[in-house]
């Protein structure tokens, strides 16, 4: 991909990966994804901020030939991880003048996972500016998103912020910005359940702090430049607020339609009672299915054929994904079906040890669904219209 111009003076060098599938070998990329590495050219420095993957280094190279650029003289890292910092030893070997400017955290980082030499740091703390000439960089600390070291880059002159991951999406496009909401609605909010949701709490801190600042373009290192930024801000202050939806999902797994049986009677008694349901067949969801439900779901149902005593493996995980992801669900349940005994109940309560939702009576049984089973599944659904008119959901 080519140099995309973002402003005058500003330049996305970056590279789009339209073929890759899986991201930490776990979080699917349906729509690929791109990493964005930005240029700013100022009066008398110039700097460049972040990096690409590895994998797609000639292309951020031919890029970087292409604007021809004298000199580059400060490598920013707002970020340690890889995807974006992985050829910062390669542009050293180039411009062997630039000096690495990040924070003390992302410093040592990137020390230890590209053996960088310390010498070649300048560190910067928070509200640290750089100047360029008649361009002046700003550091926002924003730590947690998703790492520790996470900071963001203000090009105060331009009003641009660079956003790290913050902000972004996996989203393979030749468009340098954002022209179709409903798309980069999608890709966001996926990218935000998978990534971004475990840290929902210092995200709202970090929203109210960027109030301070007057944005005119959002530049994340994943997918497209934001020449609203109200649009990206204002979906995540909806997505991290305390609020949640009227709505259940039941991620489940059913071997010989036990399970199937009593997912289909929980979603019609739930429905009967105004409540949206969403069940996902997670033998073969992907986790980016379960992950943006769970942005605002107020009940979660797990209901699970049991193997050989234990959970189903789709079920092990899906229960170690809500776990990690850390959704704002109120309220939680567990229906197991089993042939002759099980642990399911009991290890799936387990996996989820740190969910802050309120747990519901679980039901566990032997074999089809008899009357008596599916009476339990009808006072279950009495219980989430209970809790769901005690939220104000209705
Ligand atoms: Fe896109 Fe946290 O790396």
């Amino acid at each position: 991909m080519a140099i995309r111009t973002i402003k005058k003076d500003v330049y996305n060098v970056g590279a789009i990966d339209w073929d890759r599938e899986l991201f930490d070998e776990l979080i699917p990329l349906p729509e690929g994804t791109s990493y964005n590495s930005f240029v700013v050219v100022g009066s008398e420095k110039t700097a460049l901020i972040d990096t690409v993957d590895p994998e797609k280094k000639e292309e951020f190279f031919r890029n970087l030939d292409e604007l021809d650029l004298e000199r580059i003289d400060y490598i920013v890292s707002n970020h340690a991880e890889q995807d974006h910092s992985g050829l910062i030893g390669e542009v050293l070997e180039i411009y062997p003048e630039a000096r690495i400017v990040t924070n003390e955290k992302c410093k040592g980082f990137l020390i230890d996972l590209l053996l960088l030499e310390e010498k070649s740091f300048d560190v910067v703390d928070e509200g640290d500016t750089l100047s360029l000439g008649d361009k002046t960089l700003e550091f926002i600390f924003a730590p947690w998103v998703h790492w520790p070291e996470t900071m963001f880059t203000y090009l105060r002159e331009d009003k641009i912020l660079f956003s790290g991951d913050f902000l972004g999406s996996h989203l393979a496009l030749s468009n340098t910005f954002s022209n179709d909401d409903a798309q980069t609605y999608l890709a966001a909010k996926r990218y935000y359940a998978e990534i971004m949701m475990p840290f929902r709490t210092l995200i709202k801190k970090h929203l109210k702090r960027l109030e301070d600042y007057e944005i005119d373009m959002v530049c994340s290192v994943h997918g497209p430049v934001y020449k609203d930024p109200a649009f990206i801000i204002n979906h995540y202050k909806d997505w991290v607020c305390d609020k949640v939806a009227n709505k259940v999902l039941i991620p489940y797994v059913s071997m010989h339609g036990s399970t199937l049986k009593v997912v289909e009677y929980l979603t019609d008694e739930l429905t009967n009672r105004g409540i949206e349901v969403l069940p996902i067949n997670m033998t073969s969801a992907d986790l980016g299915k379960l992950a943006v439900e769970l942005v605002d779901a107020a009940t979660i149902v797990l209901a699970g054929s049991t193997v050989l005593m234990g959970p189903h493996p789709k079920m092990l995980y899906t229960a170690a994904m809500i776990n990690a992801l850390r959704p704002k669900t109120k309220h939680i349940s567990i229906i197991t079906s089993f042939g002759w005994a099980s642990q399911s109940t009991k290890t799936l309560k387990s996996l989820l040890a740190t969910t802050q939702a309120q747990w519901l009576e679980t039901i566990d049984y032997k074999g089809y669904p008899k009357p008596e089973v599916l009476e339990k599944v009808k006072a279950l659904a009495d219980n989430i219209l209970e809790k769901h008119k005690e939220l104000n959901l209705f």
